[in-house]
Formats: structure tokens, C-alpha cells, sequence
């Protein structure tokens, strides 16, 4: 039987207060901020809600966890999972919430499994969970260029919000010599296109 948001919500709950208290305090923070932008992006409070609730399940997860992980469930590396493997932590996150956590909407868990780069085709539900996790007061405070994001996402513009995101990191990265996501790029030249 599908479980109910309440069920869902309970079942991330349990899972997250066994993360290190750091992070469930940003998963607190980005929980609150998705429900301030739900409105602003035309996105459906709950199911943010239940996205956010999970996003991070493996934030804290070793590399060698996250290899493991990946391995036994079959997932086929790319050279930047090996390099980074904490690439891999939205994508099982995703994997846990629809195994464990009883979440089989697609659209919830695409917004988690992307988003720390965004991707192409998608739309203002994982747009707000991806801002949400992004201008959390801390990292805003780490990177003072976020505030750009902060203001194109209370004007209510997901897209801008989204593109000036990738964009700006993407200058951060190629200033230390870290190839951007190509995700992130494709994502980017789609959201200019529609
Ligand atoms: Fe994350
Ligand atoms: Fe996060």
C-alpha cells in the first residue's frame, strides 16, 4: 500500500536523526527555505517537502560508503563519480527514499537525485528543491556570490535563479581549475531555451 506524505515524511525523519547534527541542521534550514519558495515557483509544498527531507541522506557518507554503495546496486561510474564520489550522494539518496522510504514519485525523487547539478527537462519542483539546498544562510555566508541567486529566486523566476547558479559556479570552478558538471551545462543551455 502507498504510504501517505505524513508516512513518507516520518520515515525521512528517522533517517535523518541519525545524521551528524551539522547536517540535519542544514537539511532543517533547506526544509524551511522550500517552503517559503514552494509559492514563489509554483511548486507543491509537500512533495519539496519530502524531497528536501531527503536530499542529503548520504551527505555525510565516506567515499568508500558511496563507491560501495554504488557498486552493489549496480550503478555504472563515470570517470567524475570516480574522481568525486560525492557526486554520487543525490543519487542514493533517490535509490533509499524509493527502497526504503516508500517515495515512488518520480518527479520527487529525479529532484534529489539532481540536485547538486540540476539536469536538463526538469521542472519548478527539483528548481526549488535545487535553490532551497543552494542558498541556505550558511552557504551564503561561504560565498557571498549566492545572494544573486537569493534575489532572483524572490522574484519568483526558478529559471534565473537556476541559471545564474550554474553559471556563477561555473566561473568558481574553472577559476580553480575544476571542470564544471556537464549536467549542469545541459541544464543550462536548456533552461535558455525555453
Ligand atoms: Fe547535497
Ligand atoms: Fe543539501
Amino acid at each position: 500500500m502507498a504510504e501517505t506524505s505524513a508516512e513518507q515524511i516520518a520515515l525521512l525523519e528517522a533517517r535523518v536523526s541519525e545524521l551528524p547534527e551539522r547536517l540535519q541542521a542544514h537539511i532543517e534550514r533547506a526544509r524551511m527555505l522550500g517552503r517559503e519558495l514552494s509559492p514563489l515557483f509554483s511548486a507543491d509544498p509537500e512533495r519539496v517537502d519530502i524531497a528536501l527531507a531527503g536530499h542529503d541522506l548520504y551527505r555525510a557518507a565516506s567515499d568508500v560508503e558511496m563507491l560501495g554503495i554504488a557498486d552493489r546496486r549496480g550503478i555504472v561510474l563515470g570517470a567524475l563519480e570516480i574522481q568525486q564520489p560525492l557526486l554520487l550522494h543525490g543519487p542514493l539518496a533517490a535509490i533509499w527514499m524509493a527502497d526504503e522510504g516508500h517515495v515512488s514519485d518520480k518527479e520527487v525523487l529525479d529532484a534529489v537525485q539532481y540536485h547538486t547539478t540540476f539536469a536538463p527537462g526538469l521542472g519548478p519542483l527539483a528548481a526549488t528543491v535545487f535553490i532551497a539546498d543552494k542558498i541556505d544562510p550558511n552557504k551564503v555566508e561561504r560565498r557571498p556570490w549566492l545572494s544573486k541567486v537569493v534575489e532572483r529566486a524572490y522574484i519568483g523566476d526558478w529559471k534565473a535563479a537556476v541559471r545564474t547558479y550554474i553559471k556563477t559556479l561555473d566561473g568558481e570552478l574553472r577559476r580553480q581549475g575544476v571542470a564544471p558538471h556537464p549536467l549542469a551545462q545541459e541544464a543550462y543551455d536548456y533552461l535558455g531555451d525555453t
